[in-house]
């Protein structure tokens, strides 16, 4: 996902260049927005920590780009492109450090695993959607 932050900020053909460069192929790819309902239940398995109420808040503030994409070791190899979720840990170069604003408005969101990777994908994308 490419978080609102970004998206108001004009970071999307920027971010999208960076993936198209790391070699990742586009499966699925809309912008739209979350209701406060759908962005709790996307972030769902954060709903006991102490931000959970802010990142709710923060990514149904604004459009999102939400997209699938594939690349071998594709959830390791994007963690790496996008840096650490606190900016101020990021590696030059990567996305969060380039682009994002602080923990909370942090650019972009990455899965965790390939298990977690094929729920949000689905989460977002019907079976038509994805090419
Ligand atoms: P993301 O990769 O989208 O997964 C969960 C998000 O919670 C994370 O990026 C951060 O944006 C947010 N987050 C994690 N820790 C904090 C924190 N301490 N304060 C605010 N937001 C946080």
């Amino acid at each position: 996902m490419i978080k609102p932050d970004a998206v108001a900020n004009g970071h999307i053909g920027g971010i999208l260049a960076q993936i198209n460069e790391a070699g990742f192929r586009i499966v699925a790819m809309k912008m739209l927005r979350l209701s406060t309902e759908k962005a709790g239940e996307f972030y769902a398995v954060h709903k006991e920590r102490p931000f959970y109420g802010e990142l709710v808040e923060f990514m149904s503030s604004g459009h999102i780009v939400a997209a699938i994409l594939e690349k071998d070791n594709a959830v390791e190899e994007f963690r790496k492109l996008i840096g650490a979720t606190n900016p101020a840990n990021a590696e030059e170069g990567t996305i969060r450090k380039k682009y994002a604003e602080s923990i909370g408005r942090n650019a972009v969101h990455g899965s965790d695993s390939d298990e977690n990777a094929a729920i949000e994908g689905n989460f977002f994308f019907s079976g038509l959607e994805k090419f």
